[in-house]
């Protein structure tokens, strides 16, 4: 039997080697954690949601020209990317005060910024990703002044992108983070998403009535995970609702 390589298992997915070099198959996960990972649960059906929006996501931003890894969907669980060097950054885009922010500042959750804010934390489990300034960032030598500039320049890509999209059907974007990895294309290299865009990664309220539809459910233990992204995917008409089965045998002209 043909077995496919391991490369790397995570709190949320899983990577293995893909059918050609330089690509690998993500797979997602039901698992939930929160709090580096002190919270945990086992949320059915969250993998095949996430693998879904984040599919919608990618997509979308691929063909407005934002680049990222995201190749092709293969199964309810799993999709193609492009191997990148990621960066040992998590990149947060803000438009609302919430969770840290919020609690540092001593700001009201929801209150507007007065433009998008992007910040960085260094991705070390064991440290709790701190969040670190961008001298840092060059000091250490994880990204030079030019990476830097072009991951905002990007992340501030994916902000207006995933606002105008999730506005469309009722949604704020409070907040997200993304990874961005490089890629080499000869001698040249290009920075481009990575990893995932979904509502583990998200803030996302509901704009009449604030209603969380994201991994705040579960980090504050807010009712059903699955319900609250998959009333995200409906909206965004990324789930077919149609699962009405069919009673009997029907001819199609
Ligand atoms: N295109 C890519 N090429 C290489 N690595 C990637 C790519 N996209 C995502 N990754 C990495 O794959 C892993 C995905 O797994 P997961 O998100 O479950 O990890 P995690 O538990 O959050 O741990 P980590 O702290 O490493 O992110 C992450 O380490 C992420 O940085
Ligand atoms: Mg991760």
């Amino acid at each position: 039997m043909a077995r496919r390589k391991l490369v790397y298992e995570g709190k949320a997915k899983i990577l293995y080697e893909g059918p050609e070099p330089g690509t690998f198959v993500q797979y997602f996960k039901d698992d939930a954690t929160a709090f580096n990972a002190e919270k945990k649960d086992v949320i059915e059906g969250k993998g095949v949601l996430n693998n879904r929006l984040c599919e919608f996501f990618m997509t979308g931003l691929n063909q407005i020209g934002v680049p990222t890894h995201f190749l092709k969907r293969i199964n309810m669980r799993e999709q193609l990317i492009r191997q990148v060097e990621i960066i040992p950054l998590e990149v947060i885009v803000r438009n609302y005060a919430a969770g840290t922010m919020a609690k540092r500042l001593g700001m009201e959750e929801g209150t507007q910024l007065p433009r998008p804010i992007v910040e960085f934390s260094y991705k070390d489990d064991s440290l709790g990703d701190p969040l670190v300034p961008e001298e840092y960032i060059i000091a250490f030598g994880w990204a030079s002044q030019q990476d830097l500039d072009d991951m905002i320049a990007l992340a501030l890509r994916v902000n207006d992108y995933m606002s105008g999209v999730m506005y469309g059907v009722g949604i704020k974007l409070i907040d997200f983070k993304i990874e961005i990895g490089r890629v080499w294309e000869n001698e040249f290299m290009r920075l481009i998403v990575a990893d995932e865009i979904s509502p583990d990664s998200c803030r996302l309220w509901d704009i009449e009535t604030n209603q969380k539809l994201d991994k705040d459910v579960f980090r504050r233990d807010l009712g059903s995970l699955t319900d609250a992204y998959t009333e995200v995917a409906r909206r965004l008409g990324v789930m077919p609702t149609n699962a009405t089965p069919m009673t009997k045998p029907t001819l199609i002209n």
